[in-house]
């Protein structure tokens, strides 16, 4: 008997709506599915069949020779029936490897499309789906529940039918035979079926056990590798193993007790099945000598009886695995059927160009000037040139719709305008700029841009007139190159170098083994935290944006280099708005507007030397740094 499947015990919620989704994607299969259950039909006849032609060999051909001696002649008969039998155990033979070729070809494509539905799904959800699913829950969609639906459908779907054919069959064909020993037969299967169930039901609690078991271990071994510098650093090796083997030791209970259900269960049932047999024999040899049955039907007979038992077994394992692939497939849809990430926006961003009379036109041209297209209620279209301003009006927010995190935030940044938020951490610094580029919705008030509520813009147009540069950097897999070139897919080697050499990472580029071209792996591991954020900066520079957002871009940045970067994106953001996150008074200090955020509430406002004078928060930040120096 098969393991019990991981998922065994997770229920789906709608067995119906959910199995017919999952067919849906066989849809278009129809005709290749007809065929294989064609198929399947022919293999099981063909071994129902080949068991049922025992009987004639022996009543019609065996018997009757007994006690001569065998001729060419006499003999003939019997081999012809011979090769009609193999022939009957070839057309199952081939039919099953068929089908079972076919199969796995639809799974593996069925597989691919609900793979490639999943991923597209993940890439259309809202940011705040990822706050509150953890990175393993959403991988384990990919690996467990698609594999689960694989098996459902590359083996579980053909099992299935397969078992059922063969019951259906093998039942008519011994009523046919015998009823007698039919009835033997399910009295037999019912007190197995019993037997089962209870085993089961008995195993299934301790292999509940074991699955949270095995889960809580491999929670530990997956935070234990990823926190192993901190382990070494607090000398914690030691406890890890000791806290290991504990959990280890609770796996290995749960796993005996579940497994000794389903270890006893499988000799209990060979044992029934040989006395079953055993009693078939004495019985039909009763009911031959008394004349009720021949000598061909009752060698018949007992083929069928191991033939059976078996796929009733089969299908409890198989009914199983069917429910375990469904609640895969229903945890799949879950991610699929989310909601996406909505976007009512209809105001786009265009190329323009701007004519003698100061008017805009679009244009498809890459000019370097863009404009808001607006396309109003009644059709008409105007435009707004792209200038970067940025307003809050009386903004609130919460993350969970519990929590205020910002409340009642107001303020103004011009085009050109270089805006500081300042701040202790946890007052939502970073969470002004994520509402800036709607990863999250306001509750309450307006954030205007160019004079237009951010609301009525496409977001991906909104997106793309903002660069960012965001707390924690991240890095894909590819070259240095590519990772800057991700900011604007179709910029030059020489745009490349050009946003490296602002964000002051050209130098370090240079000295890297190959260059531009060293390959980063691992969230650019082979990098130092300093250099990723240079390049990630650099990725910001290569877009051009109107406005800018850096959050603590420079934090992991020497003093040295970062007035380096100032300088070059001084340079670059010319008319255009920043708005930097920084805790670094260098950085800060020539703003035109300082905005001091405390619990979610801007608590002062001003330029610099404003804020020195008001001796409140910021000068408390930063004096004391001050007196240090
Ligand atoms: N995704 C989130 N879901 C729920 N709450 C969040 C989320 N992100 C942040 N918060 C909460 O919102 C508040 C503001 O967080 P935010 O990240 O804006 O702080 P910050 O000013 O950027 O701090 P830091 O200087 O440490 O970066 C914190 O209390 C934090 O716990
Ligand atoms: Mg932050």
């Amino acid at each position: 008997m098969p393991g019990p499947n991981k998922n065994k015990f997770q229920k789906p919620k709608n067995v119906k709506g959910t199995l017919t989704r999952l067919l849906s994607y066989l849809a278009k299969r129809k005709a290749t599915l007809a065929l294989v259950v064609l198929l399947i039909f022919l293999s099981s006849i063909g071994t129902v069949a080949s068991s049922f032609f025992v009987k004639p060999l022996i009543d019609n051909y065996v018997v009757p020779l007994i006690g001569q001696s065998p001729t060419t002649e006499n003999m003939m008969p019997i081999i012809k029936a011979l090769l009609f039998m193999g022939g009957l155990f070839l057309v199952s033979i081939i039919s099953s490897y068929t089908y079972q070729r076919i199969m796995l070809y639809i799974s593996q494509g069925t597989v691919n499309a609900i793979r490639r539905d999943l991923f597209d799904a993940l890439q259309d959800l809202p940011i705040s789906f990822f706050d509150s699913h953890t990175h393993g829950e959403l991988m384990s969609r990919f690996t467990n529940d698609v594999e689960t639906v694989r098996n459902f459908l590359s083996q579980t779907i053909v099992q299935t039918i397969q078992s059922m054919f063969t019951v259906v069959a093998t039942f008519i064909a011994m009523l046919i035979l015998s009823r007698w020993m039919t009835l033997w037969i399910v009295v037999f299967v019912v007190f197995m079926i019993i037997i089962i169930k209870k085993l089961g039901g008995k195993s299934s609690t301790y292999f509940r056990k074991q699955q949270k078991d095995l889960g809580i271990a491999n929670g530990y071994i997956e935070e234990t590798i990823e926190g192993q510098k901190v382990i070494k650093v607090f000398n914690h090796e030691g406890e890890t193993v000791d806290r290991f083997n504990e959990l280890n030791g609770n796996l290995r209970r749960s796993a005996t007790s579940a497994n000794t259900f389903a270890s006893i269960l499988m000799p209990i049932m060979g044992n029934l099945s040989y006395i079953n047999y055993a009693v078939l024999c004495v019985f039909g040899g009763f009911l031959v000598i008394i004349g009720n049955i021949t000598v061909g039907t009752i060698s018949s007979f007992l083929l069928y009886s191991r033939q059976f038992t078996r796929p009733i077994t089969d299908l409890s394992q198989q009914f199983n695995n069917i429910l375990s692939a469904l609640a895969g497939a229903e945890r799949i849809f879950d991610i699929i059927d989310a909601e996406k990430e909505e976007d009512n926006g209809y105001v786009v961003l265009v190329n323009a160009v701007i004519d003698e009379n100061g008017e805009i036109k679009e244009t498809e041209k890459r000019t370097n000037i863009w404009a808001w297209k607006h396309t109003h209620g009644d059709g008409m279209v105007t435009y707004r040139r792209l200038e970067g301003k940025v307003e809050f009006e009386n903004v609130v927010f919460s993350y969970d719709g519990k929590k205020t995190v910002l409340n009642d935030i107001s303020l103004y940044a011009k085009p050109g305008q270089k805006i500081a938020f300042v701040g202790s951490t946890g007052a939502g610094k970073t969470t002004i700029t994520n509402l800036i580029n709607r990863f999250y919705e306001i509750q309450q008030g307006k954030i205007r841009y160019d004079g237009i509520n951010i609301q009525k813009i496409k977001k991906a147009d909104l997106r793309r007139s903002l660069g960012m540069v965001l707390q924690d950097t991240h890095l894909f897999t590819g070259t240095v190159k590519d990772n800057i070139r991700y900011g604007k897919l179709d910029a030059t080697d020489e745009e490349v170098i050009r946003a490296a050499k602002i964000a002051n990472a050209h130098s370090f580029i240079t000295r890297l083994p190959h260059g531009y071209d060293t390959l980063l792996t691992g969230d650019g591991s082979n990098l130092s935290q300093g250099q990723r954020q240079l390049l990630s900066i650099a990725r910001a520079a290569v877009a051009d944006p109107p406005v800018l957002i850096l959050d603590e871009a420079t934090s992991s940045i020497d003093t040295r280099t970062e007035r380096l970067i100032e300088k070059g994106m001084d340079a670059l953001m010319e008319g255009r708005t920043v708005f930097v996150i920084a805790h670094r008074l260098s950085t800060v200090r020539n703003s035109n507007a300082i905005m001091v955020l405390e619990n979610g509430e801007i608590i002062e406002r001003g330029d610099h030397d404003d804020l020195l004078k008001q001796k409140g928060k910021y000068y408390q930040l930063y004096t004391g740094q001050f007196e240090l120096s």
